[in-house]
């Protein structure tokens, strides 16, 4: 089994999609392994956004993941289950992701993009230990 990290960020949660998005990843034959609806302060989503420093979208990016809750989740799957959770999202761009992904179907803004997962083994490992210290 494999790990990854899911964020259904505050867009989400204020437009009540939770269970449209989570519902996606369950029909995909996903689970939750950890669940967490939290406000993410600054220094955490600075931490889990670090590759992002010091570009132009960085703070306005700070700023829209920490505005409201967010639903921080570990979900578990088969080998390459990060990369089942990427092909569910979609593009970032949701003008560009395709019909039938999240973002494709459900998002247009590419700052409001709805879900955050993981975009490698490491990268997963290094995020689930920011925010689910114990399941690391
Ligand atoms: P995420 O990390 O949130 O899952 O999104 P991602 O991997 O698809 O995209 P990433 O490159 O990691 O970017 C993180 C978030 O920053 C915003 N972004 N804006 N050129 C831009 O204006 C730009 N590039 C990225 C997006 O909201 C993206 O989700
Ligand atoms: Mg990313």
């Amino acid at each position: 089994m494999e790990r990854t990290l899911v964020i259904v960020k505050p867009d989400a949660v204020e437009r009540g999609l939770i269970g449209a998005i989570l519902s996606r990843l369950e029909a995909k034959q996903l689970r939750l392994t950890a669940s967490e609806l939290r406000t993410i302060d600054v220094a955490t989503a600075e931490r889990h956004y670090a590759e992002h420093e010091g570009k132009p979208f960085y703070a306005n990016l700070v700023a829209f993941i920490t505005r409201g809750p967010s639903l921080v989740c570990v979900v578990e799957g088969p080998k390459e289950t990060w990369k089942v959770v990427r092909n569910l999202m979609g593009a970032t761009d949701p003008k560009e992701a395709a019909p039938g992904t999240i973002r494709g179907d459900m998002a247009i803004n590419m700052a409001e993009n709805l879900i955050h997962g993981s975009d490698s083994p490491e990268s997963a490992q290094r995020e689930i230990e920011i925010f689910f210290p114990d399941l690391a």
